[in-house]
This record gives structure tokens, C-alpha cells and sequence, in this order.
């Protein structure tokens, strides 16, 4: 025998019955990106390496460590997209989509991919639902993409889930903050670890982000970022927290959160689940405002906000609850002798033909290991067609799920199966 080839650590199979709680996660979505007017768009897994190094940022850990970056035929350095927001926004300044109209919400599913050690809920390919939108700097904006995942939240019935809320200042009042976080680090830089010390050279932000307990230490008592921001980054953040409260969304205010990519300004937020099982992959969504991303990528200034949800993690959660999400057959065709197999076959397409889902063994065999299988199918009919059956058009119809039986004749199944009623 040939030797067996497995699948890429990290990177899973989602197969039946767990593709139900996924298909179940991904409607709740769909529905509220719906509700909320953002349309889906569809970009390349492929992107030019450049994106992400210019948005996400080359000293954050996504670009620098855990990018799967190849070359392609011709030389080009491509890379499998680490997350979604850098090519949402390269699509809209490619199509000019500025051009077309004021605000622009889209929404979007994929698998992304990062290199990243492996755990209950963090995958090398995982995946997201994510939200952008594009056009308003008002903080409004920020509400109404905080308030669609909590709505999304509620759909799922997903509770003790925490929104973590910062606000990141922007061009003006980070640059002073980062100065104060230099010299905060740089008095315990002895405390950090080598690659915190080449972050305080590069982008001390991204101290925050290490998992390393000594620099979790130094950071507990760093400056909080409020405390460095100016009047407008200050007062569209109260704004933003005003109107959370006005909507009653729930938030704690969190200064050192500071998100893993470098195109946020003001608003950053984190919803974080209580759930033990995930550990330190406990973030089920995160987002925030990047008001300088389509600027950077060459476009117009336009401001942006937006979120993405971890799906994996939503659906571990769902799953928690034991609900199952399968669906069931409407009909079960059994047959009680080798002679009835052909005919049983024609109804059944003709059935299908006009909507139903119906389940049938090809195999034949005998009725009991048939009827066996039409219970575990959870079909909400069986019926049971022998010779006598098929000569005068007429069979039982058997509800699998408690009531009583009936006879029907062929023509009056389709009504039947409709109304959940033997007898039509
Ligand atoms: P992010 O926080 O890097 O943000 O990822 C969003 C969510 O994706 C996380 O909260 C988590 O649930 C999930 N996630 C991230 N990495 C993994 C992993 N290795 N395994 C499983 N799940 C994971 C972004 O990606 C931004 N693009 C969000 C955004 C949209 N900001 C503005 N617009």
C-alpha cells in the first residue's frame, strides 16, 4: 500500500455534521450584513507582498513572521492574504469606487492564512467575516460596525462575550505617545525580550503584542494612549462612546489594546469571549478605524472603519451548545423487493425535480436495514414501495417522527411532504 499523505499541520477539514454549525454561523452573517446594506465582494487568496508589507506593517508579527510569501513563475513576491482589509481596500481605490459613491459598505468570506503556532482556535488557514466601510470619518460609523457584530452575536445566542475598546490617536498625538512609550521601555529595556528590544527601536506599539510574561510586565505599566490625545481624536472618541451608549452596546475601555496591524487610528476594538477553552485565542472579532490606509495605498484620502470575525472561533463556540444544525431529508424511499428498485428510482427523481430532498439506497436490500437507515437520516417521511404498491399507484406514507400513517396515492406525496400531513 502507498504511504498515506496528510493534510497541512494547521490547516483543517471541515466536514459533515461540523459544516452544519458553519453554514448555520455563515447565514446568521449574511443575514446581518444584509440588514446592515453591506454588499459582498470577492478578492484573490493572492495578493502582491508590498500590500500587506505597507499596510499591516513589516514590524508586526503577521508581516514579519507569519506571512507564507513565495514566488511565482516570474519572479513576483506573492503572498497568501493574512487578513482581509488591505485587499478590500486595494480593490476600491483599483475600481475607483470613490468615483461612484459617497459611502461604500462591503462585506466579505475567506480563508486567510498565517504561520502562526497552532492551538484550540488559532489555524494556520482560518477564517473570517469581515465588514468595511468606506467614505465617513464620523463616529457613527464606528457604532454601526460595533453594533452589527453585536447583533450578530445576539443571532448566534453567543454570550459572555466582552467588547475591549481603545482609541489609537492618529498622525497628529501618536507621535508624542510613542515617544513616552520609548522612554518608558527603554528604562527597563534590560527587562524585554530581544525581539521586544528591536520593536522599541522599530515600533514600540508592538510591545504590546508580545506574549512573552517579562515584557507583559513592563507594559502593565506603560502610559496609556488616552491620556496622549488631542482635541479631535479625544472628542470623536467620546462621540463614539456617547453613541455606543445610546444604542446600550456594552464596552470596557481598554488602553492597552493596540490590535496586531499598524493601519489603525482612533477607534480599535477587540470583542473578547470568556470561554476557557480558547485561551489566549480568545478574541472571536476585532476592528477599528484606518483612516490612512487608502491614502497609503495610493488612493484618495478617504476615511475607512471596519471589523473581521474569527469563523473558527465563532463556530467552536456555537458548537458549545449541542444544538444540532443538520438538516434532514423530507422523504425516505424504501423499497421491498429488487423489482420495485427502478420505478423507486424515477419517483425519487421526479420528487427532486420539484424540490424535495429525498434519500434513497441504490444498494436495495433488505426493508428492515432500509427502514434503519431512513431513521438515522432523521427523513420526516418513509415510504414503502413493493410491487403491489407500484401497480396501483398507492403506498403508505410514515411519518419517522411520531403521528400517524396514511395511504396516498403517488400523485397526492408532493402535498403531502408539503403540508407534514400523511393525508394531504
Ligand atoms: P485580526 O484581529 O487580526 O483583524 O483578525 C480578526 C479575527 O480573526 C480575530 O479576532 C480572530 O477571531 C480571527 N483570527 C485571527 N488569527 C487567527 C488564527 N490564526 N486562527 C483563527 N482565527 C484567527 C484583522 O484581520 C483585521 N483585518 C480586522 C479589520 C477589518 N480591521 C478593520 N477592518
Amino acid at each position: 500500500m502507498s504511504q498515506k499523505i496528510a493534510g497541512v499541520k494547521g490547516m483543517n477539514d471541515i466536514l459533515p455534521p461540523d459544516i452544519y454549525v458553519w453554514q448555520h454561523v455563515e447565514a446568521v452573517a449574511r443575514d446581518v450584513f444584509r440588514r446592515f446594506g453591506y454588499a459582498e465582494i470577492r478578492t484573490p487568496m493572492v495578493e502582491d507582498t508590498a500590500l500587506f508589507v505597507r499596510t499591516v506593517g513589516e514590524s508586526t508579527d503577521i508581516v514579519g513572521k507569519e506571512m507564507y510569501t513565495f514566488e511565482d513563475k516570474a519572479g513576483r513576491s506573492l503572498s497568501l492574504r493574512p487578513e482581509g482589509t488591505a485587499p478590500a481596500a486595494r480593490a476600491y481605490i483599483e475600481h475607483a469606487v470613490y468615483n461612484l459613491e459617497p459611502i461604500t459598505r462591503w462585506s466579505y468570506f475567506g480563508p486567510m492564512f498565517r504561520y502562526e503556532r497552532m492551538k484550540t482556535g488559532r489555524y494556520r488557514q482560518f477564517f473570517q467575516a469581515g465588514a468595511e466601510a468606506f467614505g465617513v470619518s464620523e463616529p457613527a460609523q464606528d457604532v454601526e460596525v460595533i453594533d452589527l457584530v453585536w447583533q450578530l452575536l445576539k443571532d448566534l445566542e453567543l454570550e459572555g462575550v466582552t467588547l475591549h475598546l481603545n482609541s489609537l490617536g492618529d498622525d497628529v498625538c501618536r507621535p508624542e505617545y510613542q515617544k513616552r512609550l520609548v522612554a518608558h521601555f527603554s528604562a527597563r529595556a534590560s527587562e524585554l525580550c530581544a525581539d521586544c528590544q528591536v520593536r522599541l527601536q522599530r515600533n514600540p506599539l508592538r510591545i504590546f503584542d508580545c506574549k512573552n510574561p517579562g515584557c507583559q510586565e513592563v507594559a502593565k505599566g506603560a502610559p496609556s494612549v488616552l491620556e496622549f490625545l488631542c482635541a479631535p481624536c479625544r472628542a470623536h472618541f467620546e462621540e463614539v462612546q456617547r453613541k455606543l451608549g445610546l444604542l446600550k452596546l456594552p464596552y470596557r475601555l481598554n488602553p492597552q489594546m493596540v490590535r496586531g496591524l499598524d493601519y489603525y487610528t482612533r477607534t480599535a476594538f477587540e470583542f473578547i469571549a470568556a470561554d476557557p477553552s480558547l485561551g489566549t485565542a480568545s478574541a472571536v472579532g476585532g476592528g477599528g478605524r484606518y483612516d490612512k490606509l487608502v491614502r497609503s495605498l495610493g488612493g484618495p484620502e478617504i476615511p475607512a472603519v471596519g471589523m473581521a470575525l474569527g469563523l473558527d472561533r465563532l463556530c467552536l463556540l456555537v458548537s458549545r451548545s449541542k444544538k444540532s444544525f443538520a438538516p434532514t431529508p423530507d422523504l425516505f424511499v424504501a423499497t421491498v423487493e429488487a423489482s420495485a428498485q427502478d420505478e423507486a428510482s424515477r419517483l425519487v427523481s421526479e420528487f427532486r425535480r420539484i424540490g424535495f430532498w429525498v434519500d434513497f439506497d441504490p444498494r436495495g436490500g433488505s426493508l428492515k436495514s432500509q427502514m434503519k437507515r431512513a431513521d438515522k437520516s432523521g427523513a420526516r417521511f418513509a415510504l414503502v414501495l413493493g410491487a403491489q404498491e407500484l401497480s396501483s399507484r398507492t403506498a403508505e406514507l410514515k411519518p419517522l417522527r411520531g403521528g400517524e400513517p396514511g395511504r396516498v396515492s403517488f400523485d397526492e406525496i408532493p402535498a403531502a411532504l408539503r403540508s407534514g400531513q400523511p393525508k394531504g
